[in-house]
């Protein structure tokens, strides 16, 4: 049967799917200038080296600014370039108003704000508000006596409760100088602020705002849904361990949106610039409460479909399940739903994501057919896609085989955990092989040189052993590429008002297979279907072709080949 015919009798089926899809989402109206094009984030430690420190600088961003205006994006958002011991990679912050002298000093600051608006690209910076590090004066400060003026600028208590700090062991510790616990959701180095202290506010919405003097244009605002805290603390259901996770007692604590709507006030209202929050374990019908006209942020960053593999909820390495497809696909059309009247940020990747070509598909899928599918949704819901370094090229995970070797402090916490349950070195390692953040934080591959043109030195993080293939001078030059695929389809996205406003539906969904979804305005329409699984897989009887323009094998057939997506225009 050629694809015509069966086009021709699929038509006579039943449009089922077609005419009483899952869910419908209207259009947006008046969009903004963030809406229009990608986010590119970057990973300053990993990106271009330009002194041979074997650390990447905001100079090496400066370099590359055409590569990223080369994808179309509109934004760069910048993870941590602030002073910071750097115990989680400048997740833990001295001075918030200061650039770190390992990526450049203030001046190269403002000479890549001022590259960036030539190119029309803003600048994001990343806002680490529920913790400092315990080298921030203001810890020091507040750890050196019971009355001092920063004596309850964090969270200091007599008595320990049981919960385990997000990066493994308690999430007190004790201080000798005071005689007293202090509070750390992440790391021992990341003390918690205590947000009830106005003046804590205040010093806070005065960084932001110093920030937003330079010009920058946005924030993504860090761990936010911890700056509440509940207000007689008291211990935990104990977990396995004996310590319960300091996320299931603190996050979303009732207030924390008035602390929000206040930040809002302070810092963000009136001004031309975009939001977006991480929020771990938001739900969905939340979401109306922190995005959209009753909200505090633009868009947030939930972790629904990104955690698929931990169903509990409590994202213990060690415990991840088997993904189902039909699980990513609710999840991805559940936010979809929730946002219906405000703002998504489409991700799959970032700093601390495992990559996704090997988290989506299953062990043996062809990377760069796995790398062009999850291209295509990412470019094809409805919100602004966010591209993580590295993502565009099609990155793989890397592996060590030592704990050790590892950089990530995550890995290290859950290695220990997972070895306090019983597991074997050999089992514990192969979860921080599969989940280890360093995933994503080994060097970008610029080139065929040594180091893969990251660096002169000697890298911080080894560099992947693939960078011959897959670098961004090799995909430059072959169009077929990943990279080129990205380009074509950023260019594409951007000037879509169906991709850029249209409703979005989900069809099939209780198909474990197939992943299909439709965007329309008006009489314009556009689908995208992907085929997850590594076998061919005959379209649903009712399925409407189209026109395809975009797909990541060159022809056309009437059934989908392992890891086949399309993009059909109507
Ligand atoms: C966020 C960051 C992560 C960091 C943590 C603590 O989740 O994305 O990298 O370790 O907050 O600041």
């Amino acid at each position: 049967m050629d694809r015509r015919t069966f086009i021709k009798g699929a038509m006579a089926l039943t449009a089922a799917a077609w005419t009483n899809p899952m869910i419908i989402i209207s259009a947006a109206e008046n969009i903004s200038w963030w809406q229009k094009k990608p986010v590119y984030q970057i990973y300053p430690k990993s990106f271009l080296d330009t002194t041979g420190s074997g650390t990447g600088d905001l100079r090496g961003v400066i370099q590359k600014l055409d590569y990223i205006k080369s994808l179309d994006a509109g934004a760069i958002w910048l993870t941590p370039i602030y002073p910071s011991p750097m115990v989680d990679n400048g997740y833990d912050i001295s001075d918030y108003t200061g650039i770190n002298p390992l990526f450049g000093t203030m001046a190269d600051f403002d000479e890549l704000i001022a590259e960036a608006k030539a190119r029309d690209i803003k600048i994001v910076m990343d806002l680490v508000f529920n913790h400092t590090s315990d080298k921030h004066p203001w810890f020091l400060e507040s750890k050196s006596s019971r009355d001092n003026p920063k004596a309850d600028w964090y969270i200091w208590r007599d008595k320990k409760t049981n919960w385990r700090g997000i990066f493994g062991g308690s999430a007190w510790q004790w201080c000798e100088e005071r005689q007293q616990y202090y509070l750390h959701t992440f790391a021992t180095q990341q003390p918690d602020l205590n947000w009830e202290n106005p003046d804590v506010r205040r010093a806070l919405y005065d960084a932001a705002n110093f920030w937003l003097d330079k010009g920058v244009g946005g924030f993504r605002i860090d761990a936010i849904v911890y700056i509440k805290k509940p207000k007689d603390f008291v211990d935990g259901t104990p977990d396995a361990d004996g310590t319960c996770s300091v996320h299931n007692m603190t996050a979303n604590t009732p207030g924390i949106l008035d602390f929000l709507h206040e930040f809002k006030r302070e810092v963000f209202d009136g001004k031309n610039i975009f939001t977006v929050g991480e929020a771990n374990s938001v739900k969905p019908e939340d979401l109306k409460y922190w995005v959209g006209s009753q909200g505090v942020f633009n868009m947030l960053f939930e972790f629904s479909h990104v955690n698929i593999m931990f169903p509990n909820g409590d994202e213990v390495w060690h415990h991840a399940k088997p993904i189902r497809l039909t699980n990513l696909k609710k999840a991805l059309s559940d936010s979809q739903a929730a946002t219906r009247d405000s703002w998504y940020p489409i991700y799959f990747e970032n700093h601390d994501r495992s990559r996704s070509i090997e988290t989506f598909f299953p062990h043996g899928t062809d990377k760069i057919l796995a790398a062009k599918a999850l291209a295509m949704i990412l470019f094809t819901l409805r919100g602004t896609p966010f591209i993580y370094q590295g993502e565009e090229l099609g990155f793989a995970n890397t592996k060590f085989n030592s704990i050790d070797d590892y950089d990530d402090i995550s890995s290290r916490g859950e290695y220990n955990l997972a070895r306090a349950d019983g597991l074997s070195d050999k089992e514990a390692m192969r979860f921080v092989q599969r989940f280890s953040r360093d995933n994503a934080r080994t060097p970008m591959q610029w080139n065929t040189s040594a180091n893969a043109g990251f660096t002169a030195g000697k890298p911080w993080l080894p560099v992947h052993k693939d960078f011959k293939i897959c670098n961004a001078a090799v995909e430059d030059l072959d169009k077929n590429s990943v990279l080129n695929f990205y380009r074509q389809l950023s260019a594409f996205r951007n000037s879509s008002e169906v991709l850029i406003s249209g409703e979005y539906a989900e069809l099939y969904h209780n198909n474990e297979e197939l992943f299909i979804f439709t965007r329309t305005l008006g009489n314009k329409k556009i689908c995208t279907a992907i085929n997850f699984t590594t076998r061919k897989i005959n379209f649903p009887n009712d399925f409407k072709f189209g026109k395809k323009i975009f797909g990541n094998y060159p022809d056309e057939k009437n059934y989908l080949r392992p890891t086949e997506a399309a993009i059909y225009e109507f």
